[in-house]
Formats: C-alpha cells, sequence, structure tokens
C-alpha cells in the first residue's frame, strides 16, 4: 500500500510542477535576447568597487570545443519531447561519461569515495545507474541528504527521470513524510531518518546499497551514519556503501573507510572572475543589494545568486530591490526576484526555476541552502557577502545557538562555482581579498558545535553504551557528550549507570528532541496528551505559523494578540490556533483571516496524526484536558524544567540552573507582560540572546516536578526576593519595581 500521509499528495504536485517549470527554463534561456548595456543610465550613488582577484579555472574547461558541443546538444534537445529530452539531458552530465568505470568500481569495491562537483550529476544520477545494473533486484538503494527539501526535490526529479509517478519505484522519506511504498526501490531521504531506521533494524536488511550523499557538508546525522555504516559493511559483506562528496579533499573519508578509493568525476565548470572589495563592507546587506543593481544595469544578460543568512534578510532584500528598481521605467531591463530558504512555502520555491522572461533578469537570493545542495540554472553572477547562519554550542551555557557568522575557504569556493555551471561566471565578495585568506579552511563538523542528547539517546536505543571509544571520524567534544548524558539522565531517560530507562524507551518511539518527547510521554500523567500533541506538532512546524505581510502589519498583528488574550502564553496560544483551525474545519479561508500560514497548519496536522499514531504504540492513553491550564503547563515543564529563567530587576531574564542573562524574544506574546517564571522552548541568538516560545510557570512546580533538578533552595534563595515585584510603564518605557 501506498503510505502517505494527508497534505504529501498536494506537495508532490507543486514540486512536479516545479520540476516542469525547470525543464522549459532549459529552453527559455536558451534564446534570450542579448541586451545592450550601453544605454543604461547609473540609477544609485554608492557605487561598490571591487578588484579582480583571479580566476578560478574550469577543471576540464579545456578546450573552446566543449562548449560548442553542450550548445549545440542543448540546440538540439530544444526540439525533443520531454521524456527524450530528459534522457538526452541526463546524457550530458559529467558523470555519464564515467558510467562504466563507475559501475566497474562499485563491483571491485565494497566501500568507494566519490568526488564530483555541484551539478556533475551524483546525486540524480548513481542510484539510477546502480538500478540499472540490477542492484534493487535483491532490495533498495537509500540515498541521504542533509536536508529534506534536497531529499525531496531530487526524488521528484529522478522519478520524472525514470519516467515514474513519485512515492512508487523512486520516493522519498523525511521526518513525519513518508512517500514511498513497498514497490520503491530508490528511496531518497533525510540522513536523519536513515539513523533513525538503523536504531528499527540494525542490519537494515532491506538495501543493497547505500549512499551517504553530501558527505562534506558532514552533518550530524551523516557523521553518526559513517561510524555505524562502517561497522554495519563488516557484517554485510553484500553491502555496498558509497560515500558521495562535492569537495576534492576526500582523503579524509578514504582513511576513515581503512583506505577506500576514491572515484574522482572530472568536473566540467567554466572559469569563474573572482573579485573582492577594496575595503571591508560595513552593511553587507546594503552592499549586496548595490552590487547587485550594478550587476543589473552593466554587465551582460545572466541571472544573479545572492547569498544571505536567512529569512528576515531575504525579505528586507526583496523589499529594498524592489523599492529601487520601481522608479527604473522602461530603460532598464526588468528584475525579477526570487527568494529562496528552507521555510519558504513549497508553492513559491517553484519560483525560483521558473523561466526568466526574455530581456529581464532574475536575481535569487537564497540562504546556503543553494551552495550544493539545490543546483538553479542559468547563473550567472554569485554574489558572496561571506556569511552564514551558524548552529554552535557552548557547553558553558549549555545553550544551542544560531549564530550569523564568516563562511569558510571551502564555502566561498563553493559559492562562487555556482556562477560557472553553463557558461563563464563572475563572483563578487563584499569582502577583501585579505578577509578571504583568514577565513578557516572547512567548515567544522556539526557534531563539534551541537548539543548531543538526541544523537546519545538513539546511540544509547541501538545499545552502543561506550560513547567515549566509540569510532567518529572527529570526536565530538567529551563536555558535550557528558552534558548530553547529564540532560537524558534529569529527563529520566537513562538511569544511574546510563542505561535506557522505560520512560527512554518510550521517548525513543517519537521522532522528536529529547525534551519535547519528555513532554508528550508525560502527558500520560497529566491526562491532557491531546493537547501537548498539538503542541508538539505547532513546535515542530518551526517559526512559521504567523504570517506578517508588512502592509498589513496592524491586522496581523491584532489577530496574533486575539489567540494570546488572558496572557496564556505562547504554547497555549498555538493549541488555540490550533484548535480555531479545526474548529473551523481546517479552513484555508479561516487562516487568511487570522494571518495564518495554511501550509505550516497543515503541515502540524500531518505531524499530529502521526503523533497520534505513536501515542497509541508507546501505550498512551489519548486524553484530553482542554480547561485545565495549569495541567498543560506542567507538562510542558516536565519536559522543559532545565529551560527555566527567572526576571531580573532590568526586566531581562536569568536562567536558573546555569546562570546566564537571556530576553523575552518580541514576538512573545508575553513580551509586554514580563512573568517573572518562564519554560521556554528555545534559545535565538541574534542582536541578544533570545527566548521563543515562552510559558508562565510557577516556581513551586519545579519543586514538585523536578526535585532530582531543583531544591527549595534555588527557587527559595534569599536573593531572589531582588527580584522585582512588578512591571509597569512610563510612557515607552518597560519598568521593573
Ligand atoms: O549531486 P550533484 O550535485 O552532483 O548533481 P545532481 O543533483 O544529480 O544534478 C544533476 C542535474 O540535475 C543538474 O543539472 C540539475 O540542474 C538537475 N536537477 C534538477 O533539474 N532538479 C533537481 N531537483 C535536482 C537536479
Ligand atoms: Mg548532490
Amino acid at each position: 500500500a501506498l503510505k502517505r500521509y494527508r497534505g504529501a499528495s498536494d506537495l508532490e504536485q507543486t514540486w512536479e510542477e516545479s520540476q516542469i517549470e525547470r525543464a522549459r527554463f532549459s529552453y527559455g534561456s536558451k534564446n534570450k535576447k542579448q541586451a545592450s548595456d550601453k544605454d543604461y543610465p547609473l540609477v544609485f550613488e554608492n557605487q561598490i568597487a571591487f578588484i579582480k582577484a583571479s580566476v578560478m579555472d574550469g577543471d576540464e574547461f579545456d578546450d573552446k570545443k566543449s562548449h560548442d558541443e553542450t550548445t549545440t546538444a542543448a540546440a538540439a534537445k530544444a526540439t525533443a519531447a520531454l521524456d527524450d529530452k530528459l534522457q538526452e539531458e541526463r546524457k550530458t552530465l559529467p558523470i555519464y561519461q564515467y558510467r562504466d568505470a563507475f559501475l566497474q568500481a562499485v563491483k571491485d569495491h565494497q566501500v568507494l569515495i566519490i568526488v564530483g562537483e555541484t551539478g556533475s550529476g551524483k546525486t540524480t544520477q548513481i542510484p539510477q545507474y546502480l538500478h540499472e545494473a540490477g542492484y534493487t533486484k535483491r532490495g533498495k538503494i537509500g540515498c541521504t541528504q542533509p536536508r529534506r527539501v534536497a531529499a525531496m526535490s531530487v526524488a521528484a526529479r529522478v522519478a520524472k527521470e525514470m519516467g515514474v509517478r513519485l512515492g512508487h519505484e523512486v520516493g522519498y522519506a523525511i521526518r513525519f513524510e513518508d512517500c514511498t511504498s513497498s514497490n520503491t526501490v530508490l528511496k531518497y531521504m533525510t540522513d536523519g531518518l536513515l539513523l533513525k531506521e538503523f536504531g528499527d533494524q540494525p542490519d537494515l536488511a532491506e538495501y543493497t546499497v547505500l549512499v551517504l550523499d553530501e558527505a562534506h557538508e558532514r552533518s550530524l546525522p551523516t557523521d553518526m551514519l559513517f561510524a555505524l555504516v562502517k561497522d554495519l559493511a563488516r557484517s554485510r559483506p553484500d553491502l555496498k556503501v558509497l560515500i558521495s562528496s562535492a569537495t576534492l579533499d576526500a582523503e579524509k573519508f578514504s582513511d576513515f573507510f581503512d583506505s577506500a578509493p576514491v572515484f574522482k568525476i572530472p568536473g566540467r565548470r567554466f572559469p569563474v572572475e573572482i573579485n573582492h572589495t577594496l575595503a571591508p563592507e560595513a552593511d553587507y546587506l546594503d552592499a549586496a543589494i548595490v552590487t547587485a543593481l550594478q550587476i543589473h544595469t552593466k554587465e551582460p544578460p545572466g541571472d544573479i545568486l545572492m547569498f544571505l543568512t536567512g529569512q528576515e534578510e531575504i525579505e528586507t532584500a526583496e523589499q529594498i530591490l524592489k523599492q529601487r528598481t520601481r522608479g527604473f521605467g522602461t530603460k532598464i531591463a526588468e528584475l525579477i526576484i526570487c527568494p529562496i530558504y528552507a521555510g519558504l512555502p513549497t508553492e513559491l520555491q517553484a519560483k525560483i526555476f521558473e523561466p526568466t522572461p526574455q530581456g529581464a533578469r532574475k536575481v535569487v537570493l537564497a540562504t546556503n541552502i543553494a551552495e550544493t545542495s539545490v543546483t538553479i540554472d542559468g547563473i550567472k553572477y554569485v554574489i558572496d557577502p561571506g556569511f552564514c547562519k551558524k548552529k554552535s554550542y557552548n557547553p558553558k551555557t549549555r545553550m544551542d545557538s544560531l549564530q550569523v557568522a564568516p563562511i569558510s575557504k571551502a564555502s566561498a569556493n563553493q559559492r562562487a562555482g555556482r556562477s560557472g555551471r553553463t557558461g563563464p561566471g563572475k563572483c563578487f565578495r563584499l569582502y577583501t581579498a585579505s578577509n578571504y585568506q583568514d577565513l578557516e579552511d572547512n567548515n567544522v563538523p556539526e557534531i563539534q558545535r551541537t548539543n548531543l542528547s538526541n544523537v546519545v539517546l538513539i546511540l544509547k536505543s541501538m545499545g552502543i553504551d561506550d560513547l567515549i571509544n566509540f569510532e567518529f571520524m572527529d570526536q565530538p567534544p567529551p563536555e558535550a557528550l557528558l552534558q548530553a548524558l547529564e540532560l537524558l539522565y534529569a529527563l529520566s531517560a537513562l538511569n544511574k549507570n546510563g542505561l535506557l530507562t522505560k520512560v527512554g524507551k518510550k521517548m525513543v518511539g517519537f521522532p522528536l528532541d529529547p525534551m519535547l518527547s519528555k513532554m508528550v510521554v508525560a502527558s500520560d500523567k497529566y491526562k491532557c496528551s491531546e493537547e501537548i500533541i498539538t503542541i508538539a506538532a505547532m513546535l515542530s512546524v518551526g517559526n512559521a505559523i504567523f504570517y506578517c505581510p508588512k502592509d498589513k502589519r496592524v491586522h496581523a498583528q491584532n489577530a496574533k494578540i486575539s489567540f494570546h488574550v488572558g496572557d496564556v502564553g505562547d504554547h497555549i496560544a498555538l493549541l488555540r490556533v490550533y484548535n480555531s483551525w479545526k474548529e473551523n474545519n481546517f479552513s484555508r479561508q479561516w487562516c487568511y483571516e487570522n494571518y495564518i500560514q495554511v501550509r505550516s497548519m497543515k503541515t502540524a496536522r500531518d505531524i499530529r496524526d502521526q503523533l497520534e499514531g505513536l501515542l497509541e504504540k508507546a501505550g498512551i492513553e489519548l486524553t484530553s484536558n482542554p480547561n485545565d491550564v495549569d495541567a498543560i503547563k506542567k507538562c510542558i515543564t516536565s519536559g522543559f524544567f532545565p529551560n527555566i529563567a527567572r526576571l531580573d530587576k532590568y526586566g531581562s531574564y536569568r536562567t536558573l540552573k546555569h546562570p546566564h542573562t537571556v530576553h523575552l524574544h518580541p514576538g512573545s506574546g508575553l513580551a509586554e507582560v514580563l512573568p517573572r517564571w518562564v519554560v521556554y522552548h528555545e534559545l535565538v541568538l541574534t542582536a541578544k540572546e533570545y527566548m521563543r516560545q515562552v510559558t508562565e510557570v510557577k516556581p513551586a512546580w519545579l519543586v514538585e516536578i523536578a526535585p532530582h533538578y531543583y531544591q527549595m533552595k534555588d527557587v527559595d534563595d534569599p536573593a531572589l526576593k531582588k527580584m522585582p515585584r512588578g512591571v509597569g510603564r512610563i510612557g515607552k518605557e518597560l519598568v521593573c519595581f
């Protein structure tokens, strides 16, 4: 039977549509008219000066012939039918020439490292070649991706190339969504999901080949998989293991896998001219926008890819670009602005693949999702401010944070390379040549900069108890490991001997972070599992429930406030949003009227449905207790008691256990209330360290719920008497007294 959750079908359609659009685009861009750039007036004052630093040579771009060949091949393709065209397109990918050699190498070796430039066909072709060569006769081929969006889009693309329906022979599985069926032989999935499957079935008997893709990203689950798969390969000589990476530095992978051979796919990259600024830019966002306009008015046709750090920045850039191009009139070509970031609704994501109309230019505003996981055709110019958001874990404060930080040299080169995929390109770095020299060579693997509690719980559930001697490619910091163990112990998931408890076993059954799964498990005791799984589902959707269009800010704010009446806190507000939507028959219209994102709500519903099924498996009864708000809050506290903060006299907060100053997020419904004691879902570090998704708690609960973690003196310290008794306003200023 086709396993699929509600909502997956319209998702699939959007992706398929986007793939068709993309296919059309590759015709459209070929006959774009060369626009003259002479009559463009200067439309901005603060020009950015660049110096040409170097030309990054294409590996294989040695003769003009190869360029001509591609152009002719492309022109020939444009007249063929869609399916033929796709088959032809497959043959133009760099990997195609090495198909036989590759299959021979797989035959000869159990473990193989594959290295090839982004866009050379690794992700889409390797599983197909193996399928064509018969590796799916006895089982599946699994291919992992660190990013959900990549797993979904690649599966859609491969299904199209093979002429099958997505979810049948070719499918994908990501957390909360399984779009595969019993006849699926090519399964694209997130690395986290394969890790989970390892827990359920340690020999992964249904797979004949595992491809660990995007290995260079060194994401935490991929790193865990390296170790587990290496071990598995010893006991399953029939299993083929492929490690695929976009960086040329594959020695490390090879060393780790007992000197496994490296299969290099020579790239077909065109030269890229690298430009650096003469002096550092104070405001990189503004510099990026000015540069985009400079390119638009002065450079020959070709689309622009601008790397920004996140949704907010992308939206700001979009708005400013729209403003500044408004006055252009007819003399200057149209500039089409396309944002892409992970949380962007799927139907809008398709826009980046749409053909650029003749005479117009497209500027794609992307997070580093466009660095290696998503390939956008037609890019000729790259603008690289040199920053991205990086997750980091501070063992001192025990906090995970997402922070804007300089990229690595490896990332800078990847970014530049995006402009030279289909012809010679130009990269504009908004930093100096010496700034570039100061960048770190490579990204620090995630395992060394994140909270490890989730993977420790998974490893424990696999019976791997000696984590200190576990064979990681790069060791995690011992203190981070220790703290993960401590947290799991505090949550009662592990006992004193570090072994999984009954609670821990139940927690493993939920595809959630340990604190969330503990909260769900605790709902049994507080008889409010209905409400808690709704809250867990809404929190899992992330930060994309409320929608605030810039031109309707007041309306959107008022709609949001209506869910917070009574200062119930953000968790209960999320519960109210979901329940009202449900009462309104999951209506789309209701979402529009209340400035709620439909897509996020649908995702929340899918997640909720799945959690409901898992509750049953864990033997937790479905019970509802909607009027006992305290029971719900206590249940939240059961999972999140390590995240408690109390108000200080400056109107900011101090975390209770490992004291540290934090602030209420301005988006919180309690931002103006400032309760004395709060529990928070997460911390985000932007201008300040903010607590996001916050609910008021009573200090007495802490001793009641987590007596092993908090003692009376923690919540009743004489020093705490200095806490403000209340909060008021003088004019616009919030004051404590
Ligand atoms: O994995 P690698 O970066 O080596 O390449 P790939 O993802 O297999 O991409 C090969 C080709 O497929 C590229 O030309 C992409 O433009 C195309 N592709 C696509 O059209 N749609 C996708 N969702 C993924 C790839
Ligand atoms: Mg790839």
